[in-house]
C-alpha cells in the first residue's frame, strides 16, 4: 500500500488566518482526502510557526506574552479549519516541547557534522518576511513583497554552510525533475541555486522569542529554521525512528510561491547536512489577490474565512452554526479549487464567488441531484429503478464509455495536482447528464407509448443519471466534502469515506437501492 505525507506551511501566529491561508490548507486537504479514497496511508499536517520577530511585535502591540498571544491566535487556526472541514491528522504547534526537541536534536546533528559556525552578520531585514536582503535584492532599501522599509542589522550569528551543498543540490534537482512542482517554479528554484550560494544566518541573540541553541545560551534560532523542521517534528524526529523512516521518503510539501528558497533550497540543504533523505516534491502554488494585490495579514488586506461562511451560512438559517459552516465551506472549497489554477496567482472577489457557487453547485450539481433524486421518489417509490436490459435508450450506452474516460482524466489532473482542470471535467458530465435528462424528459408521456414502455424508459434514464451522480459525487468529494456525503447518503449509500475511488466502475449503483432521505443541496445565493 502506499504511503503519503502531504504538509501546509505552518502560518504565522501574529494574526489570524484569511482566505489566503486557507487557499493551500484546502488544497492539502484536497490532496489528503483523495490519497485517502486511492487506499493509501495518509498523514496531513498543519500548525502555527509562533516564533521570531514577527510574533513577538503582534503580541507586544495587543498588551500580551508572546506565549499568551499565540495561544489565542493559533486556537483561532484550528477553529478556521475545522469549520472548513479541514481533515488534518495532526496540528503542529512551534511552541510545543515535542518540537523544540525535534529542533534542537536536528540541529545538533548538523552542528556536529560540522556544517554551522559563529560568524558577524551585516545585513537589512524585512519583519514581514522575517528574512534578509541585501540592498541589491531589495526594493531599493524597501521589503519587495511588503513595501516596508528594511531594517540594518548587525549582530554576532551562527551560520550555516549552505555554500558546500551547491553541486549536490544541482545534481538533486538534475536527478528529480519533479522535486520542485510547477516547472515554472522549479526554474525559479534552480536558478536560485545556480546563482551561488552564501552562508546563511541561523540564530539570533537579539530576541529571546525563539528555540534555545542548545550549545549557546546566548541564541535562539532564528525564526525559520525552527519553523521548517515543523516537518519532522510531526513524525516523531528525535523521538521515534521508525515513524521517520515510514514518512519521510514519501513527503510532499505544499506551499506559497513566496516561501520556495526556504523550502526548495535552504530546507534540502539542512537535510543533506543532517543525512536525511530529501523530501519526494515541494509544490509550489500562486498567490490569491484582493484589490490587487497579495492577500496578507501583514498587508491588511485580507477577507476572513468566518465571513464567508456566516454569508453562506444565511441562506440555510434552519441549520445549526456547525452545519452551516460546513456549507459554507463546501461553497468556499469549491471556489478556491477551481477558480485558481495551481501555480498561477488568481484574484479573488465576493462577485465571483456569488458567481461560481450559483452557476456551478446551485444550478448545476445541486439541481442535477434534486431534479434525479426527487423524480426517483415520485416514480419509482424511492428505489433506484432496474435499467431495462434491452438498453432502450442509446445514450446509456455512450454515458458507459464516457465516464470511465472521465474518471481516468479526472485522476490524473488531481494527480498533477490540476484540481480547476480536474473539477472541470466532473462539471462537463453534469451538463452532459443534464442535457441527457432534457432530451430524454423522463418526466413527459411520449406520444404512442404504453405507460409500461413509459415506464421502463424512464428507469433506464434516471438509472443512469443516478448512477452517473454517484460517480461525479465520489470524485468531488475531497473538494466539497460536506455536499458529496449528503449527496451519498440521499443516494442510499451511507458513509462517503468509505467510498473506493479505486474501485470505482459504471454500474456500480445497484438497482433497488433505498433513497436516503432528500433535502435541497444548495439553495441560490443573491
Ligand atoms: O510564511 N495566496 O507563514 P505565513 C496564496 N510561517 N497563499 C497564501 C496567501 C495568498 N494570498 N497568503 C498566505 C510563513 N498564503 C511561514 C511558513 S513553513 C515552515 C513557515 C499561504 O503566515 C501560502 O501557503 O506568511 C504561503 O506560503 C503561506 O500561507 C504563508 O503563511
Ligand atoms: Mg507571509
Amino acid at each position: 500500500m502506499g504511503r503519503f505525507y502531504i504538509t501546509t506551511p505552518i502560518y504565522y501566529a501574529n494574526d489570524a488566518p484569511h482566505v489566503g491561508s486557507a487557499y493551500t490548507t484546502v488544497n492539502a486537504d484536497a490532496l489528503a482526502r483523495w490519497h485517502r479514497l486511492l487506499g493509501e496511508e495518509t498523514k496531513f499536517i498543519t500548525g502555527t510557526d509562533e516564533h521570531g520577530q514577527k510574533v513577538a511585535d503582534a503580541a507586544l502591540k495587543s498588551g500580551s506574552s508572546p506565549q499568551a498571544w499565540v495561544d489565542q491566535t493559533s486556537a483561532r487556526f484550528v477553529e478556521a479549519w475545522d469549520a472548513l472541514a479541514i481533515s488534518y491528522d495532526d496540528f503542529i504547534r512551534t511552541t510545543e516541547p515535542r518540537h523544540y526537541l525535534s529542533v534542537q536534536k536536528f540541529l545538533t546533528a548538523i552542528y556536529e557534522n560540522g556544517y554551522i559556525y559563529k560568524d558577524v552578520y551585516q545585513g537589512l531585514y524585512c519583519v514581514s518576511c522575517e528574512d534578509y536582503f541585501t540592498y541589491e535584492s531589495s526594493d531599493e532599501g524597501k521589503c519587495p513583497i511588503h513595501g516596508r522599509a528594511l531594517i540594518e542589522m548587525e549582530e554576532e550569528n551562527w551560520f550555516f554552510r549552505l555554500s558546500a551543498f551547491e553541486d549536490r543540490l544541482l545534481e538533486h534537482y538534475a536527478q528529480n525533475p519533479d522535486f520542485v512542482t510547477p516547472e515554472t517554479k522549479r526554474n525559479e528554484a534552480l536558478s536560485f541555486v545556480k546563482s551561488g550560494l552564501k552562508d546563511i544566518s541561523i540564530t539570533r541573540s537579539s530576541i529571546t522569542w525563539g528555540v534555545p541553541v542548545p550549545w549557546d545560551d546566548q541564541h535562539v534560532f532564528y525564526v525559520w529554521y525552527d519553523a521548517l523542521i515543523n516537518y519532522l517534528t510531526a513524525i516523531g524526529y528525535g523521538r521515534d525512528d521508525d515513524e521517520v523512516d515510514k514518512w519521510w521518503p514519501a513527503s510532499h510539501h505544499l506551499i506559497g510561491k513566496e516561501i520556495i528558497r526556504f523550502h526548495c533550497v535552504y530546507w534540502p540543504a539542512f537535510l543533506l547536512a543532517a543525512g536525511l533523505p530529501l523530501p519526494r516534491s515541494v509544490h509550489a502554488h500562486g498567490w490569491l489577490l484582493f484589490e490587487e494585490s497579495k492577500m496578507s495579514k501583514s498587508r491588511g488586506n485580507i477577507v476572513r474565512t468566518e465571513t464567508i461562511l456566516e454569508g453562506f451560512g444565511a441562506l440555510k438559517p434552519e441549520l445549526p452554526k456547525a452545519e452551516q459552516d460546513l456549507f459554507g465551506a463546501d461553497a468556499l472549497r469549491y471556489f478556491l479549487l477551481r477558480e485558481i489554477v495551481f501555480g498561477q496567482d488568481g484574484s479573488f472577489s465576493f462577485d465571483a464567488l456569488v458567481q461560481r457557487y450559483n452557476s456551478d453547485l446551485a444550478n448545476g450539481y445541486g439541481n442535477l441531484v434534486s431534479r434525479t433524486l426527487s423524480m426517483i421518489g415520485r416514480y419509482f417509490d424511492g428505489l433506484v429503478p432496474y435499467p431495462a436490459s434491452s438498453g432502450s435508450v442509446a445514450q446509456v450506452h455512450s454515458f458507459a464509455v464516457e465516464i470511465p474516460k472521465a474518471i481516468a482524466s479526472f485522476a490524473t489532473s488531481f494527480d498533477a495536482l490540476d484540481f480547476s482542470r480536474a473539477l472541470e471535467t466532473a462539471w462537463a458530465l453534469v451538463a452532459a447528464v443534464d442535457g441527457y435528462l432534457t432530451a430524454n424528459a423522463p418526466w413527459k408521456q411520449l406520444e404512442g407509448t404504453s405507460d409500461e414502455q413509459q415506464q421502463a424508459l424512464r428507469a433506464d434514464v434516471l438509472y443512469t443519471a443516478a448512477e452517473a451522480i454517484r460517480i461525479i459525487t465520489a470524485l468531488v468529494y475531497p473538494v466539497i466534502p460536506d455536499a458529496a456525503a449528503r449527496v451519498w447518503t440521499q443516494l442510499g449509500l451511507g458513509d462517503i469515506r468509505k467510498a473506493d475511488l479505486k474501485n470505482l466502475h459504471w454500474r456500480g449503483l445497484q438497482p433497488g437501492t433505498k433513497l436516503g432521505e432528500l433535502s435541497p443541496l444548495f439553495p441560490r445565493a443573491d
